[in-house]
């Protein structure tokens, strides 16, 4: 390690941020003998010298942070701390034994991405600490200080007073300088599948009140509790996003705020007999995380939570292919079929309830699966999804049963073996599907087996469901050992070579850069609750990349052309919240190395011109370059096919229209493209006229801006081909 010009090693005595710029000299044996008679800082900066943090710890032995951008405070004096079970003294009066600063920089090629190479650029501040107890509690805080945002965490090290403990208490805290805008959800440890709520700070306990169209899982915090990733501007328009990275063998964060202060501070998930984590030294908590830039488009391109990830533990990532794909899933969600051969179990008018009222047929039968598996074939998808393959949907919902589905015994009209070779023979891959219906323990007691099976079917992919409260009951979906639970799933397929799609699971933390093989996850509310509830407004899709995606890739199941489900039946009210060019916008604003094309066959064939986008997006990416952006209200992004000099642009806008004009300086200077241009008609909005568009072809060169009038819920969707 190399001390640093720009990270302090020595303790300042006094509270002038502007004298931090001195250098280091031979005073850190001040530190190293654990001077502490005063209250002393610690300064770090990011490499580009916008961010810089301060570490303190006050008279009273205290440790917190502050974080300032361009020399202005963002997040002021924060404390940090843990409350340890029957230890009551953990902490107290902490002395800094050592402090060291380190400079990294380095770039790596992600399996599957949004760019081809992702720079990893940050300095690092570390301050071990010890407290003052006869039989001391030695805790380090290290943070890293990046161009984009800081993230931090406590490490444990092995030491002689500290072995197994018992969590009790997070006290990270994020002192916000006022009274912030933020684009948020309740805080909830069972499910993240809620409305964002968009409103200031202060106004979180009002809001919160309402909560329509909840899960059924749903336990919402009484009180200012929110989730992460929390989307926060500030007056003077900084934006800001809070979240965490790396979350292993820990509980899941939300946030409480003091609606008066603006502080935020940390709350674990709990466990059923109301502990947090349960550790061991050596050890570490995931990394607390705050991207932070006066540019939103900067928000969404950031890499921070990623390059806080480990490197990618598979050694043969072979088998790991982003891909496109279909499914016998919609016609469920519309109540067209049932997952359960008897024909009692769609999705219900009423709700999500899993039930239907009136009788229908089985989806997953052996013939209709032949006929996606054609049209997969046909139209060049490289993934099949069969749901309702599998026996026990008869009891699946809401029962709290525990066992369930066994994961290997197909129903009597589903071929397992024969729809498997069948596919194979057209080249499409067969997705497996588990639902556990949350019964845990009698997944983990399958999953083995049924891995196997997957491996004998040659089906390289496997879409899991965590819909349902937990059994062992009285855990949640965000709690330690259902954390556990997620990664152990991972981990298992990635020794039987699967790729994995998981719905309902902890909102993702970046580990798919550890884990490539653990493609996307649902973790938000999809397009399946316009199916069947009040639905996602129109804005959803401007917040996501603002908030749920900042972890992770999500499967929200784009491409739906027929937007009103009274096409289906007469009587229903539901309808999807955008146009049809805005579905298409999807495929590139919401990102996915897995994208469903969503829709029946049937509505994709009736248009096979707007069909041909979604045949030609590509869901692996060279570079991704974000061209407008504001949460809530719109999303352009252009991104570049893997190994190709094809472009692929979507962008989105909220329930107003707008005209956005497309610079499209990005493209190579000597090259002349074709773009085909999917845009709204002049007429077209998501609730009078959503599926009314316009195709449009031109030449285009880099010096091209194009002004495009997106209708009310819709967008504007470009395929841009070499010539
Ligand atoms: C909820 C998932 O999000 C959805 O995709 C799936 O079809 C149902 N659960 C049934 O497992
Ligand atoms: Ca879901």
């Amino acid at each position: 390690m190399t001390s640093s010009y720009f990270c302090s090693l020595i303790p300042l005595f006094f509270t002038n941020l502007k004298l931090m710029k001195f250098k280091i000299i031979g005073l850190a044996f001040l530190v190293m003998f654990g001077y502490n008679a005063l209250a002393s800082s610690y300064l770090c900066q990011s490499p580009n010298g916008k961010i810089q943090i301060r570490f303190s710890l006050n008279a009273s032995g205290q440790p917190s942070y502050s974080v300032s951008f361009k020399n202005k405070p963002i997040i002021e004096e924060s404390g940090l701390g843990f409350k340890i079970k029957d230890k009551p003294n953990f902490g107290k009066m902490y002395k800094v034994v050592s402090v060291d600063s380190s400079r990294f920089n380095e770039k790596w090629e992600p399996v599957w991405g949004e760019t081809k190479l992702i720079e990893n650029n940050y300095r690092s501040l570390s301050i071990t600490m010890k407290d003052t107890m006869l039989k001391a509690n030695i805790v380090k805080i290290v943070f890293r200080v990046f161009n984009d945002g800081v993230g931090f965490r406590y490490e444990f090290p092995e030491q002689e007073h500290l072995k197994h403990f018992i969590v009790d208490d997070e006290n990270s805290r994020f002192n916000l300088t006022g009274d912030h805008k933020i684009w948020w959800m309740p805080g909830d440890f069972d499910t993240n599948e809620y409305v964002y709520f968009t409103s200031q700070i202060s106004e979180i306990t009002k809001k919160a009140k309402k909560r329509d169209g909840a899960i059924f899982t749903a336990t919402p915090i009484k009180g200012a509790f929110v989730q992460t990733p929390l989307m926060i501007k500030s007056q003077d328009g900084i934006y800001m996003n809070i979240h965490e990275a790396a979350l292993v063998n820990y509980p899941a964060m939300d946030l409480k705020f003091d609606t008066t202060t603006f502080e935020a501070s940390s709350v674990l998930a709990h466990d059923a007999v109301g502990n947090k984590a349960y550790l061991q030294t050596p050890t570490q908590t995931p990394w607390r995380t705050i991207v932070i830039s006066e540019d939103a488009r900067e928000i969404i391109s950031s890499k921070l939570i990623l390059n806080l990830n480990d490197p990618s533990k598979i050694k043969d990532p072979g088998y790991i292919k982003p891909m496109k794909y279909v499914g016998v899933w919609l016609e469920m969600h519309l109540g067209l079929s049932t997952w359960d051969m008897a024909g009692t179990q769609a999705a219900s008018d009423a709700g999500a309830d899993g039930t239907t009222k009136k009788k229908t047929k089985h989806g997953a039968t052996t013939e209709n699966t032949k006929r996606y598996i054609d049209f997969a074939a046909n139209n060049g998808f490289g993934g099949v999804l069969v749901e309702g393959w599998n026996t026990g949907w008869e009891d699946w919902f809401g029962n709290w049963k525990e066992d369930v589905f066994d994961f290997v015994t197909p129903y009597a009209d589903y071929d397992v073996v024969g729809i498997n070779q069948y596919a194979k023979s057209k080249g499409v891959s067969m997705i497996t599907h588990h639902e556990t219906s949350g019964s845990i323990t009698n997944y983990e007691r399958w999953m083995d087996t049924a891995y196997k099976a997957m491996n004998r079917w040659g089906s390289p992919a496997l879409k899991s469901g965590y819909v349902g409260r937990i059994i062992p009951r009285g855990e949640y979906h965000d709690g330690q050992w259902m954390v556990n639970h997620y990664l152990r799933a991972i981990r298992k397929a990635a020794d039987k070579r699967i790729m994995v799609v998981a719905h309902e699971p902890v909102r993702p933390t970046g580990l798919h850069r550890t884990y490539p093989n653990f493609m996307a996850a649902e973790a938000a509310r999809g397009q399946e609750f316009n199916f069947w509830s009040e639905g996602n407004p129109p804005e959803h899709e401007t917040i996501l990349p603002f908030t749920r995606l900042m972890g992770g890739p999500m499967d929200y199941t784009p491409g739906i052309f027929k937007i009103k489900k009274s096409y289906y039946d007469p009587k229903a009210k539901e309808q999807v919240h955008t146009t049809l060019v805005k579905q298409l916008a999807l495929y590139v604003t919401l990102y996915s190395p897995v994208q469903m094309a969503t829709d029946l066959p049937e509505n994709y064939l009736a248009r096979q011109d707007a069909f041909q986008f979604i045949k030609d997006v590509a869901v692996d990416w060279d570079d991704t370059k974000v061209l407008l952006a504001e949460p809530g209200d719109y999303i352009a992004i252009a991104r570049k096919a893997k190994g190709k000099n094809n472009w692929f642009l979507g962008a989105v806008s909220d329930e107003n229209s707008r005209t956005l004009t497309l610079d499209f300086s990005f493209l190579d200077k000597d090259k002349k493209y074709e773009v085909t241009i999917y845009k709204d008609a002049p007429d077209a909005s998501w609730d009078l006229n959503p599926e009314a568009y316009q195709i449009e072809k031109k030449e285009i060169t880099f010096k091209t801006k194009i002004p495009v009038l997106l209708a009310r819920g819709g967008g504007v969707a470009m395929s841009i081909m070499a010539k």
